[in-house]
């Protein structure tokens, strides 16, 4: 491929994206791929510190601090990973990335839809995800697989969870050919064989 693929996996936390993700990543090496593996928060380097904060940092947290950090996070896994080794033509596998920034604090804590969009373009330069899987469940699984040692953000509680599920699909609404949503509540080799099928359909 002479320009490569950003591919992003987003949903709740406990929706099992990460599994997917590492499914697909298998998948494409045994096809010969070359292919990147990111995540937001933390990405490498300077991005792990940045996650650091945002996943345990004790004090208050307000909305828009908490924003801008994932929003910088991006930027520089955008700079830094993403872009560079899409444009030499590898495919990059990105665990959460600009949707969940809209899903969790625009639609989870309530910070204008807007402008996080605006903000979510000067963090990327408006580089887009070619595709972004949107994988659903509902927040009583998702919180289950959680478990009770939760993060500073998987503590948000069963109301700020469906209002993310809810934007999640509102964002698949507003932009089906980029993002599909895939029904969670399936075996995982289920669910892989719709990730197959869709990331084929892509590339065609
Ligand atoms: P992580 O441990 O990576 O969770 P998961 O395995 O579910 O991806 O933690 C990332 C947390 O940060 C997760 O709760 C979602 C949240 N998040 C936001 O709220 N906004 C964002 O823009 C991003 C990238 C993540």
């Amino acid at each position: 491929m002479e320009k490569g693929l950003f591919i992003t996996f987003e949903g709740a936390d406990g929706c099992g994206k990460t599994t997917q993700m590492n499914l697909l990543h298998e998948y494409l090496i045994l096809k010969g791929y070359d292919v990147v593996l990111t995540r937001e928060p933390g990405g490498k380097g300077l991005g792990e510190r940045i996650r650091e904060i945002l996943l345990n940092y004790e004090g208050e947290v307000s909305s828009q601090a908490e924003a801008f950090l994932f929003l910088a996070d991006r930027a520089q896994n955008i700079d830094v990973i993403v872009k560079p080794a899409v444009d030499a033509g590898k495919i990059v596998l990105c665990d959460r990335h600009i949707d969940s920034t809209i899903a969790y604090q625009g639609y989870g804590r309530g910070v204008n839809l807007e402008r996080l969009k605006m903000l979510n373009d000067i963090a990327t330069n408006k580089f887009m995800p070619d595709l972004t899987y949107v994988f659903d469940i509902d927040v009583e699984t998702s919180q289950s697989r959680v478990g009770k040692n939760k993060d500073r953000m998987e503590s948000a509680g069963v109301e700020f969870f469906e209002k993310v599920k809810k934007g999640y699909l509102e964002l698949a609404k507003k932009e089906p050919e980029r993002v599909k949503v895939i029904n969670s509540a399936n075996t995982i080799e289920n669910i892989f064989a719709q990730v197959k099928e869709i990331f084929e359909k892509t590339i065609c």
